[in-house]
């Protein structure tokens, strides 16, 4: 019997040449030998990658529609190469009760990528947080940061790092001290050139201490989002070495990008936990490539070109990143950094096996079909004019990068291919 879909000729990370046989939704050969299908793929070579995992990402939709919604996010997640999101809480209305969570798997039903939800912890949600099934992770907002709602009493979060223990689920940070920040802003200018001291990187070592001190008491499975500096690294390394279970994610543009990228950016590198120093865009590089950073995250977070270009206080923090992650991160694979091998896990299997997804993050018979082609020849200046998302603006607006997304499989069909866009839906995540 013909498979539904055949990749015939793609070159796996490790340099083997191998031929992929889809039934339906999912992997049913990794084959030596050229195969049939009803509809088949010549690789030609091309890099076939895991489709990615992004664990982090903004999605907006409902209220927030004007600045992005399910559609756009998804066919710019298509685009980059990303098969599965798992969005953000801070949406209206927000994900950090039943009610809100309903709206959301509603939203998330016109999503052409698979999606699972990250769930808002408040100060009093607590019963919620005991209850509730299906969802990603719980997360945490240490300081404001377009959420509206911040956490960062000590013995609050001892609570939820005991629930997160207790019922398996992990809990994600975004490690930033609210009353460090507001110190912090009672000393300095409040501009754009002022953003990295405004939300001083003190504010983010602090939050991290107080993480990794309280999930030593608890246990309880902790995951600190876009790690800005390198102290952090410093923390996070010394806790696994105590034996504690913390899990780290970096963005592409803390690795890539430093505080004086506004001169010419502006508002758009505006950004939380901000843009740091070369030396931490160092640092964080060298965590990469020594396995101390578990996960790529794009922390996508969309605003419009007007709310953007408000003034310094009023001008929404986050930018899009679903489009160019996978090229920033292959930067660091042509300058032999890190493995393809290394970056398949960082995007794709780690995220997976932390967040217990099931049967994806891997290309092995029995998975989900998500995969994807990279051209790793072609090179493309970044345009923000042409993206998918809603939010046409970047940081890295200009840059030239190598590496493009050729072909996205997500569930056995192919949505993007050869720059056309081929709609279907994608499904929730299913959890181990
Ligand atoms: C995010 C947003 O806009 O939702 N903004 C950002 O600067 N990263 C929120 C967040 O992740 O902190
Ligand atoms: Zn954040
Ligand atoms: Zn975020």
């Amino acid at each position: 019997m013909p498979f539904s879909l055949v990749i015939n000729n793609a070159r796996l990370s490790n340099g083997d040449t191998v031929h992929i046989g889809c039934e339906k939704k999912r992997i049913k050969s990794v084959s030596s030998k050229v195969l049939e299908g009803k509809q088949v793929i010549d690789a030609r070579g091309r890099w076939l990658m895991p489709g990615i995992i992004d664990v982090h990402t903004h999605i907006r939709d409902m209220e927030l529609a004007h600045k992005e919604d399910w559609g756009s996010a998804s066919a710019s997640a298509a685009k980059g190469g990303i098969t599965t999101v798992c969005d953000m809480p801070n949406t209206r209305p927000a994900t950090f009760d039943f009610d809100g969570l309903q709206a959301k798997r509603q939203a998330a039903g016109k999503s052409m990528v698979n999606y699972g939800f990250n769930f808002g912890v408040t100060e009093n949600n607590h019963d919620v947080l005991k209850k509730v099934t299906g969802i990603n992770a719980f997360k945490m907002f240490m300081a404001e940061s377009s959420a509206g709602y911040v956490v960062e009493n000590s013995d609050v979060i001892r609570r939820v790092m005991e629930i997160s223990a207790q019922r398996g689920i992990p809990l994600m940070v975004h490690s930033e001290l609210q009353s460090c920040v507001e110190e912090s802003h009672a000393r300095y200018a409040h501009n754009m050139d002022n953003h990295h001291l405004l939300r001083h990187r003190n504010c983010a070592i602090r939050a991290t201490e107080r993480l990794l001190q309280i999930q030593r008491e608890t246990g309880g499975r902790l995951y600190i989002a876009h790690v800005s500096t390198r102290e952090e690294m410093e923390l996070i390394q010394q806790a696994r070495q105590k034996g504690q279970t913390v899990y780290c994610e970096v963005t592409p543009h803390h690795l890539f990008l430093d505080h004086s990228i506004a001169q010419t950016a502006g508002h758009f590198a505006k950004v939380n936990p901000p843009l740091r120093e070369k030396t931490d865009n160092d640092a964080l590089q060298q965590a990469v490539a020594d396995g101390i950073v578990d996960t790529i995250g794009t922390d996508h977070a969309p605003h419009t070109l007007d709310e953007k270009a408000r003034p310094y206080p009023e001008a929404p923090s986050g930018f899009p990143g679903l489009e160019t992650s996978l090229a920033l991160m292959y930067r660091l694979v042509r300058e032999k950094r890190i493995s393809k091998t290394t970056l398949e896990k960082l995007m794709c299997a780690h995220p997976a096996r932390i967040f217990n997804i099931k049967d994806r993050g891997e290309i092995r018979p029995g998975y989900y079909a998500d995969l994807i082609l990279i051209d790793e020849n072609e090179s493309w200046r970044v345009e923000p004019e042409t993206f998918l998302t809603r939010a046409k603006y970047s940081p890295f607006s200009g840059m030239r990068l190598t590496g493009r997304v050729v072909t996205t499989v997500i569930n056995g069909a192919v949505v993007w291919h050869n720059n056309v866009l081929n709609p279907v839906k994608g499904m929730p995540l299913e959890y181990r």
